[in-house]
């Protein structure tokens, strides 16, 4: 049986995933594929971790360079995530005409115009499968799946540790600090969770789709990105009572004139069925023009879910070297001419319903004040409650509004906080009703 040689760089969460799957399922993965995935190499720092998986001691090695230097490894996975060295081992396996599989989208997001161009001039494939949706074949259903549709709009809840966290505080009250750590042992966070927890893994993502449905470049600072460590017990409670549920949402819609591309915690009804997408769990509702509404959903981060993913590619550019196939389909969807620049909104643009908590002092006239400056922003209110006092006798005045422009409502709550009856900054939280 025909060998394909790989050589895998990192042993850590996903690194494990990937061998433990390429061992305990090979006779499978051989019976699909018609030739053998053989590990040549694996690429770590500490010698003496325990991995929880055993292999050959001979396949270990602390040095990267043996791996994209070896003429008998023809694919080589890089599972160490950051920006270097694992721009430059990518880089290197490229130039010595070695496909490249990876996870790691905050490279992507930065460099992915280089490492796909690098990788088309030397004419092999790069896989991204892992880099979105954890175990969910996202990127393949855009690619190929729904290849016959313009995408209209994208709604993913791409963080499987925020999620994690927004979901316990939502259902058992727990506190944001230890959900994080729990997050962090189950193997989910980055190796910063500061990328989780302020949307920037998420909007590494969102930059990653963008690309491959629109055939736009990677344009990372194009997306607006927000994270969930503002979300309090408190907005959570009143979020509940209006019948919502908080989501880190990446959402893009194409307008045929300009590209919506936006992360932030959302409000969305408690019965659409992103709302029942909880823990680590991740999933893409995609409009497209043909086919409709799908909703892929699947786990979003860990170990076995993300080498699935992993060996999802390896099986498919190990088709294409034995088809003599390599490039059949290009990396980012679209022939590499068609990839051109669209306008991507400001968030100043967005038009959307919003929910507002003020903080105001216990006194008659607050409401006619605050809603005086929201009715002189052409922002109409649709409903308000006002809750009992807090401890320091503040009283919190939630509000739900209709559609309003993101740029009225800046102006307008920064007049609102300047007032004097104002006792904290007021909080936003963007509302997503697509039906
Ligand atoms: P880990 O930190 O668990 O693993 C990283 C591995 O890389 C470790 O084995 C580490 O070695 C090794 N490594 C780091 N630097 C070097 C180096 N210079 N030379 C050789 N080996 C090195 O990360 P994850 O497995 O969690 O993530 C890997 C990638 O996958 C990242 O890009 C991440 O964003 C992405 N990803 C992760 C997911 C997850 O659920 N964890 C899901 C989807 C994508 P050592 O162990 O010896 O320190
Ligand atoms: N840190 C990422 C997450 C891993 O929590 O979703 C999967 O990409």
């Amino acid at each position: 049986m025909r060998k394909i040689g790989v050589g895998l760089l990192g042993f850590g969460t996903v690194g494990s995933g990937v061998v433990k799957i390429l061992l305990e399922n090979r006779q499978l993965i051989e019976s699909r594929l018609g030739a053998s995935l053989a590990l040549k190499w694996i690429a770590l720092r500490d010698l003496e971790k325990d991995r929880g998986v055993a292999v050959d001691a001979s396949l270990v090695t602390t040095d990267p360079k043996m791996v994209v230097n070896d003429p008998e490894v023809d694919i080589v996975v890089e599972l160490i995530g950051g920006y270097d060295p694992a721009k430059t081992f990518i880089l290197k396996a490229i130039e010595n005409g070695k496909h490249v599989v990876t996870a790691n989208k905050a490279l992507l997001a930065a460099h992915g115009d280089e490492i796909f161009s690098a990788a088309s001039r030397k004419g092999v494939e790069i896989g991204f499968e892992a880099s979105v949706g954890g175990g969910i074949p996202l990127i393949r259903s855009i690619k190929e799946g729904l290849v016959a549709n313009s995408i209209q709009g994208l709604y993913g809840i791409l963080n499987g540790t925020a999620n994690y966290i927004l979901t316990k505080m939502t259902d058992q009250g727990e506190a944001f600090s230890d959900v994080l750590k729990e997050a962090q042992k189950l193997g989910y966070a980055e190796a910063d969770p500061t990328f989780d927890i302020e949307g920037i893994d998420a909007a590494h993502k969102l930059t990653i789709l963008l690309s491959i449905a629109y055939g736009i470049p990677i344009d990372f600072e194009a997306v607006y990105t927000e994270g969930i460590s503002k979300v309090t017990p408190l907005d959570i409670k009143f979020m509940k009572e209006f019948g919502y549920r908080i989501k880190l949402l990446a959402i893009s819609k194409d307008d045929g004139e300009a590209i919506e591309a936006r992360v932030h915690p959302t409000l969305i009804p408690a019965d659409a069925m992103l709302a029942s997408v909880n823990e680590a769990y991740n999933a893409l509702y995609i409009q497209g023009d043909a086919v409709g509404n799908v909703m892929l959903y699947g786990p979003g981060a860990g170990m076995m879910p993300t080498g699935s993913a992993v060996v999802s590619d390896l099986v498919d550019v190990a088709r294409n070297i034995l088809r003599g196939a390599v490039g059949r389909v290009p990396s980012m969807g679209y022939q590499p001419d068609e990839v051109k620049a669209r306008r991507i909104k400001s968030i100043d643009e967005l038009e959307t319903e919003y929910y507002f908590r003020f903080s105001a002092e216990d006194k008659p006239g607050v409401l006619s004040k605050i809603s005086g400056i929201l009715g002189r922003h052409q922002i109409s209110i649709k409903s308000v409650h006002q809750k009992g006092r807090d401890l320091v006798g503040a009283v919190p005045i939630v509000m739900i509004t209709h559609e309003a422009k993101e740029a009225a409502v800046k102006e307008a709550l920064s007049e609102i906080d300047q007032l004097d009856i104002a006792k904290d900054k007021t909080v936003l939280i963007r509302i997503e009703d697509w039906g």
